[in-house]
This record gives structure tokens, C-alpha cells and sequence, in this order.
């Protein structure tokens, strides 16, 4: 079966499976490289009005969060990212990745960017390397000598930050927006990579889902970018065809990264998730692409393709 018959199937089972999917009236061309979208500031979207806050507020009471160690030689089996890794082919499609999410994070893109330290890794549909991305970019640029970085899992309905990194489940994001609190000091966990702090999403929540899109994580969401605002901030976050708080988080973000899993995302998927995504004013799309291993024809080792154009 082809590339296209394998996606055009896939939307099938979606679609009986009774998700809404955009009309597909859009030709599917065979698959090709994503591309990295990096677009002008939109004019129509609304900027995002910061309350000033005083200096002693926007000191993070770190002395609170706890700290945990992460396993660095089960991280690294585990086919992700460490800090030693410096050579490896990973380490530097990272580097070509991030560059440019750096630059406009700390105001050194072409233009300034509304809340571009909050960064949200996403995707049209589940399974496509999300939770794989966001994590090696956290690490990444928390290699960093200038960055500090906080990975956020915001995908409340399947997170999965810890259990990739071998961490027990912890209190999080969920927990604090139950409460209508800002306060994430008390959940934030540091690690032993110096750089980088992890936010997990929290306790299992029935309205998990509708405590992400609500107005007290848009207060949370402000706080942090203001509060933080010398760290970047990346969210591992739910797909986007298939929830709406997705979407609702997008509209807070400075940047979003979509991860196009090369094997399985339609084309006319890839088209609506960016479409559902319009208003962020910097986009780039990353390719998750399976490589066919040698040794037993599985997609087992995976490889990062980008390059800079237009998504029309
Ligand atoms: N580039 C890659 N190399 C190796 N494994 C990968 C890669 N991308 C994804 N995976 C693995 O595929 C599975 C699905 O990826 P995940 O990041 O959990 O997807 P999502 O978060 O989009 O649902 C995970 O087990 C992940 O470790
Ligand atoms: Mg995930």
C-alpha cells in the first residue's frame, strides 16, 4: 500500500471511528518533506496585553519545587536526547531545530514575538512523536549555556513526559489550575540537567480536558509568560484534530512546532492542523520521519528533515 493509501485509510478508520476530519477536497499530493513555516508576525491576531508585575513577583520561589534525578543512561537507551550526546545525529538535527525557536524566544527573531518563550510542540493526530520532540527540545536547549528551559506536559488526557523519562507520576498543571492558582512553584520539579525543570501534567482529572481550555489556565498561561519570561517554555500538548484545547492552548502560544509523522500524517490532516493553528504567529513543522531499519524492515530508527518555505 502506498504512503497516500495508508493515510487515506488511516482518515477512514478516523472518520468511522467518528472523528470530525476537514472536508478532503484538497488533492493529496504524494508525501513530501515537511517544511519549516517561519511567518511574519499575523497582523489580525490579538497581541497579548501583559500586566506589569513587580520585581519581587516575578521572583519563582524555586527553594519550594522539588528536585528529582533523572537516569541519564536509561534516558539515552531509551533513544532520547542527554547532554553528553554531543556528536550524534540527533543532538544535531536538535541544533537546527531549535535555532531558530531560541531566536525568536528571547526577542532576537525579525520581530518581536507576543509570548514567544511559550513554544507548544503539537500535532494533527496522536502517536506521531510529539512527546518524543517536546522532550528532546527541552533537553536540547536546555544544553544550552544561556537557556533555561521548562517542559510543560499539557497533554492532560495522555501525558506521558514521566513515564518517558522513567519518573513516577507527580502532582502538576492539573492541580494547579483545579485550584485557580498561578502558583506552580510547589509542583515544578528541577532535575539534575541544570537547565531544565519539568512541570508534569498531574493528577488524573475527569474535567482534565476542559480545566485545559479554561479561563484559569489562561491566567496561568499569562503568569507564566511574564513570570518566567527568561525561560523558554515548551508544552507537550494534546493533537490537534481530534481535541479542541489544543487549539484553545495555540492561541496563547508564541511559537508552535508541528510534528508530521512522515509514514502516517495525510496531507490534507497536515493542511487542517496547521489551518486550526493560523493565528500563532510562528510556525515550524518538523519531520518525524521512520527510517527503515536494515535488520528487520520496522520503522525503528526515525530521522528529523526541515527546511524553510510556505505551507500554501
Ligand atoms: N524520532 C523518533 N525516534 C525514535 N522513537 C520515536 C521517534 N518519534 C517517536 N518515537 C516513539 O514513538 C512513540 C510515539 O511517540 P510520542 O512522542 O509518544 O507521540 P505523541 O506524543 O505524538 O502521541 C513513542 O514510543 C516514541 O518514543
Ligand atoms: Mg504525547
Amino acid at each position: 500500500m502506498s504512503l497516500i493509501e495508508q493515510a487515506a485509510k488511516r482518515l477512514e478508520q478516523l472518520r468511522q471511528a467518528g472523528v470530525e476530519l476537514p472536508d478532503d477536497n484538497l488533492a493529496q499530493s504524494p508525501a513530501q518533506r515537511a517544511q519549516t513555516i517561519a511567518t511574519a508576525p499575523d497582523p489580525y491576531a490579538t497581541p497579548i496585553v501583559r500586566s506589569p508585575l513587580a520585581a519581587d513577583e516575578k521572583k519563582p520561589a524555586s527553594s519550594t519545587s522539588k528536585r528529582i534525578e533523572l537516569n541519564l543512561e536509561a534516558i539515552s537507551a531509551a533513544g532520547l536526547l542527554v547532554p553528553q550526546a554531543t556528536r550524534s545525529q540527533l543532538a544535531d538535527e536538535f541544533r537546527v531545530i531549535k535555532r531558530p525557536l531560541i531566536a525568536n524566544a528571547m526577542g532576537k527573531g525579525s520581530e518581536p514575538l507576543p509570548n514567544g518563550n511559550l513554544i507548544m510542540v503539537t500535532s494533527a493526530l496522536p502517536g506521531e512523536g510529539k512527546s518524543f520532540t517536546a522532550i528532546n527540545l527541552a533537553i536540547s536547549i536546555a544544553m544550552e549555556l544561556d537557556n533555561t528551559v521548562m517542559l510543560v506536559d499539557a497533554d492532560v488526557a495522555r501525558p506521558s513526559v514521566l513515564n518517558m523519562l522513567g519518573l513516577p507520576p507527580a502532582a502538576g498543571l492539573l492541580d494547579v489550575v483545579a485550584k485557580n492558582s498561578v502558583d506552580i512553584s510547589g509542583v515544578l520539579l528541577r532535575t539534575n540537567i541544570e537547565k531544565l525543570s519539568i512541570l508534569p501534567s498531574g493528577m488524573q482529572h475527569p474535567r482534565a480536558t476542559e480545566l485545559l481550555a479554561s479561563d484559569a489556565m489562561v491566567r496561568l498561561l499569562e503568569d507564566m509568560a511574564s513570570r518566567y519570561n527568561d525561560r523558554i517554555i515548551i508544552f507537550d500538548s494534546p493533537p490537534l484534530l481530534l481535541t479542541t484545547e489544543s487549539r484553545a492552548l495555540a492561541t496563547h502560544m508564541g511559537q508552535i512546532v508541528i510534528v508530521v509523522n512522515a509514514e502516517n500524517t495525510a496531507q490534507a490532516a497536515v493542511k487542517q492542523a496547521v489551518d486550526a493553528i493560523e493565528a500563532c504567529p510562528v510556525k515550524m513543522m518538523v519531520l518525524n520521519q521512520a527510517r527503515q531499519a536494515a535488520t528487520d524492515g520496522y520503522g525503528y530508527g526515525y530521522g528529523y528533515g526541515y527546511g524553510y518555505g510556505d505551507d500554501k
